[in-house]
């Protein structure tokens, strides 16, 4: 509890468990990128890529995505309503279950028990935790938003708000299932119902935790750490209703010329090339809000972290609806250019912002200053060197890979088989391992960053933190 009231115990709880999931899930990435040019290391079903793949995405979207979400939602809520979070007691509980949750879901991929839907691979016991987690959160959220001392809604509580009702009807329809055993449950879903529904949620899933609520730490803490307004509240709103009514209908341009009805594909074509809009519309805010004072790139080291994040989201959303197109996905669909896309969102969007929003927030509810401005700046830029090497190695890599599958001799023979264009690609997983490692290098650093401001001493009188 602070001094002001509010309970930054469980925010504390929740960035520390985000730390230590995203150091075991880029651990998990980077030996699976290692194995994809080393195939050899899958000595054990324990060691293998189809296991470490999904405790990889789970641990990271799961374990690292929703702690830092929690935590900073915990944080965001409480200042935006004025008002202490409604049932802390519940919060504290909402940690522990969490970290249970996900440290079972964790195991349990490792040992190979999983529903095989991607982004919903964990078998109904676990499912059952992470609804209890989520509802616990959510009586947290709607309980403090109900008690509010500040009426004014804020846009970033209108984007907590989506996410919490959003991934709630997601994950227990895209879950619906019937256990066979204690471990192995089957869908109720089938053919193409089952596609249709498995990317309906896969898609909004990535959305509403790697869009939604990291656009509602975007505007909270860019104007805080700028001291500057944000440009628009009209745009941020007309933007919100906008992203929140399309994202729910792009899901089947994961399934272009698929046995889906056509008319189906082409309305997710569609709306997924509108989608460009609402995406634009927050990168706009987010570059005026700045106008006159692009000198805070320099000078001030956070807004670079978020100025570089929401260009890395502009890129993306101008490279999804592209690639969500008949033409173009019928190139792409299945190549490596596709995880090019996830990581330059994952780690140049999703955990640039979380970053940036764990250095303002964690120095102030310790009360204390960051530990070191020149690590914050190394580990900014070891992460974008990163990020933007692994992107470029799987784009380019994602390219020959679709021209080698559709090469054709005179005859119509295909030119090359299946082993020779995988082969081929091994120097760019080389490079993309590498790139891995000094994005992960990065990441050590922060969570060093992190760890040191805690650890060191109060000096008196030198309370406020110096992002400016
Ligand atoms: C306007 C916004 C966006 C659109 C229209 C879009 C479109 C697409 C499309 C068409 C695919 C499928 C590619 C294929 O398999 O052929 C895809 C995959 C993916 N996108 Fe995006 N994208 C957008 C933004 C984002 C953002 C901001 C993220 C955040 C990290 C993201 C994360 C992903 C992920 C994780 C996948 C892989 C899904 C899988 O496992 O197959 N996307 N996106
Ligand atoms: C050191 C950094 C990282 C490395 C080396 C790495 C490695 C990998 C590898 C090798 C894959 C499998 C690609 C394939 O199947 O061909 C993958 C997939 C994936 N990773 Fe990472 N990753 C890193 C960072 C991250 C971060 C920070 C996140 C999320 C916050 C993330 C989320 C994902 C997701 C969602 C997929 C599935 C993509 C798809 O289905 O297309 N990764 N990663």
């Amino acid at each position: 509890m602070s001094d002001t009231g509010y309970n930054y115990r469980v925010v504390r709880g929740f960035a520390f468990s985000a730390l230590f999931w995203l150091v075991i899930g880029l651990v998990v990435g980077l030996w699976i990128a290692f194995e994809m040019f080393n195939p050899a290391l899958n000595l054990t079903p324990w060691l293998s890529f189809g296991r470490l793949r999904v405790v990889h995405t789970n641990g990271l979207g799961l374990g690292f995505g929703l702690a830092a979400i929690f935590a900073a939602t915990y944080y965001m809520l409480q200042r935006l309503t004025r008002t202490p979070i409604a049932f802390p007691r519940l919060a504290q509980a909402h940690l522990y279950l969490f970290n249970t949750v996900i440290a079972l879901g964790a195991l349990s991929l490792f040992a190979g028990m999983n529903t095989t839907r991607e982004y919903g691979e964990l078998e109904w016991p676990i499912d059952i935790g992470v609804v209890t987690f989520w509802v616990m959160f959510a009586i947290n959220v709607f309980g403090t938003l109900i008690k509010r001392q500040e009426k004014q809604m804020y846009i970033s509580l209108w984007y907590i708000i989506a996410m919490t009702v959003a991934i709630a009807i997601l994950y227990i329809v895209n879950n619906l299932e019937i256990p066979i055993s204690l471990f192995k449950s089957y869908t109720i879903y089938s053919g193409a119902n089952d596609a249709n529904v498995e990317w309906w949620y896969g898609h909004n899933v990535v959305g509403f935790i790697f869009t939604v609520p990291i656009l509602a730490m975007f505007y909270y803490f860019l104007p805080k750490v700028s001291n500057l307004p944000i440009y628009s509240h009209r745009l941020s709103i007309v933007s919100f209703w906008s992203l929140n009514f399309a994202y729910l209908w792009t899901g089947a341009h994961h399934l272009m010329l698929s046995p889906l009805p056509e008319w189906l594909q082409t309305v997710a074509m569609g709306f997924s090339l509108f989608m460009i809009a609402p995406s634009w519309g927050s990168v706009v805010n987010g570059y005026y809000t700045l106008n006159g004072n692009w000198d805070q790139m320099r000078t001030n080291y956070l807004v670079k972290f978020f100025i570089a994040g929401i260009t890395f989201y502009g890129l993306q959303t101008l490279q999804g609806p592209l690639q969500g197109l008949r033409t173009l996905s019928a190139f792409f669909h299945y190549t490596d250019w596709v995880p090019g896309h996830v990581h330059m969102g994952t780690m140049g969007w999703v955990t640039m912002i979380i970053s940036a929003s764990f250095y303002y927030m964690i120095p102030r509810i310790y009360d204390r200053e960051i530990y070191s401005v020149k690590l914050a700046n190394i580990h900014f830029w070891l992460m974008m060197v990163g990020q933007i090497v692994w992107t470029s190695a799987m784009w380019i890599a994602g390219i020959q890979q679709g021209a080698m599958w559709k090469a054709t001799n005179p005859d119509g023979s295909l030119m090359y088989n299946f082993l020779d264009t995988v082969a081929s690609l091994y120097p760019y997983y080389q490079l993309r391992f590498g790139a891995g490692v000094v994005f992960f290098i990065g990441i050590l650093v922060f969570a060093w960053n992190l760890v040191m401001t805690v650890r060191q001493e109060q000096e008196p009188g030198k309370a406020s933190p110096s992002i400016l």
